[in-house]
């Protein structure tokens, strides 16, 4: 058995103690004189929300991207995957942890990493669990390739990053509706934990309209990606939730070729594919050894609060007919001329 390419456990290391008045200094700059310059909104999760670069990011994830944007080296070796949030983010990053370590941790395996420490500590957040509050993790340490993950627009990662010479990044979008329906119910978890006053299912749709949702613009951080998988297709992997629920051996068998890792017949006859879909399906991950212990980085939001439904379509419970085509036509005219389509 080949030896582990990353650990579980190696995913949040803080940086050394010779760093860390530097990286407070950075925070400091950023908190005291950036932020406080930068238009902001009604925040979903937080007070506010704040816009860096044509984007709306909550009250201290703007400081993690700021740090990633300024300190995070990429390498041509990482796999980055770049989400827009509640399009199957934590679906994604089991298949990619299990493809990527498939020949170390069997995937049937019940101890597998998945199961015990659980995917956020398997492929963490950059901006969310490793560069937000002090200490921050050590990304340099990590051996390639490295497994993480962002919610960051295209246009908004290290130049590095991007490119013909970038990372491989992984992108998962999903139908407008289901995703801002998926959304509102997580934030209204986060709220009532935080003890925060409701955010209505009116307000919170008239801000996605709007564009005014974290990392939104929804529909501009989805272009960004579209746009550059159309340019770099060896780099970029664009793939749809939809898609993933109808046939998601096809797109774990097209992740691993992505990932330079191609399943092999002799892989495919043992089962491995079926194995990996069971142990990241809705079933085996919502109820994973790790779901009573927490999360890796706090208690908020808990590792449970990834896992509510998983399925395609549960917006037509939520949202009337107006509200539907309200998004319907955003996406039409967004989405316009470029190629993509729901
Ligand atoms: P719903 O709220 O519609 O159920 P993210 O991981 O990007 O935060 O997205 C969360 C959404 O993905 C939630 O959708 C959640 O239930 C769903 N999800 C989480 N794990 C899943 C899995 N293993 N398979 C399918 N869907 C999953």
């Amino acid at each position: 058995m080949a030896t582990p390419l990353i650990t579980a456990t190696q995913c949040f290391v803080p940086k050394p103690k010779e760093e860390e008045k530097q990286v407070e200094e950075t925070y400091k700059r950023y908190r005291q004189l950036i932020v406080p310059t930068l238009p902001r909104q009604k925040g979903w999760m937080s007070e506010h929300l704040y816009m860096h670069q044509d984007y709306w990011f909550e009250t201290t994830i703007v400081e993690g991207v700021m740090y990633l944007q300024e300190h995070f080296k990429p390498r041509p070796a990482d796999v980055l995957l770049a989400t827009a949030p509640k399009c199957g983010t934590t679906w994604l990053k089991g298949l990619i942890f299990s493809i990527i370590n498939r020949t170390c941790y069997n995937a049937s395996a019940k101890d597998h990493p998945l199961l015990t420490a659980g995917v956020h500590e398997c492929m963490p957040f950059l901006e969310v669990h490793l560069f937000t509050d002090l200490p921050i993790g050590d990304t340099e340490i990590l051996s390639s390739p490295r497994l993480l993950s962002t919610h960051v627009p295209y246009a908004m990662l290290p130049e590095s990053a991007r490119g013909p010479n970038g990372c491989r990044i992984v992108h998962m979008w999903r139908n407008p509706r289901d995703a801002f329906v998926s959304f509102w119910h997580f934030v209204t978890g986060w709220r009532r934990k935080a003890q925060l006053s409701e955010l209505s299912l009116c307000e919170a749709f008239d801000l996605f309209s709007q564009g005014v949702s974290p990392y939104g613009p929804f529909w501009d951080q989805i272009l960004g990606y579209w746009k550059a998988s159309q340019e770099y297709p060896d780099k970029v992997l664009f793939l749809k939730y939809e898609d993933m629920k109808r046939d998601p051996k096809h797109l774990v068998k097209k992740l691993a070729e992505f990932l330079g890792q191609p399943v092999t017949v002799e892989e495919e006859e043992r089962g491995v594919v079926d194995e990996i879909l069971a142990l990241c399906s809705f079933e085996s991950m919502s109820k994973a050894e790790v779901a009573e212990k927490g999360n890796f980085h706090g208690g908020r939001p808990s590792y449970k609060d990834f896992f509510r439904k998983g399925e395609v379509g549960d917006s037509k419970n939520l949202l009337t007919d107006d509200m539907i085509r309200r998004l319907e036509e955003i996406t039409k005219v967004k989405f316009n001329g470029t190629g993509l389509e729901i």
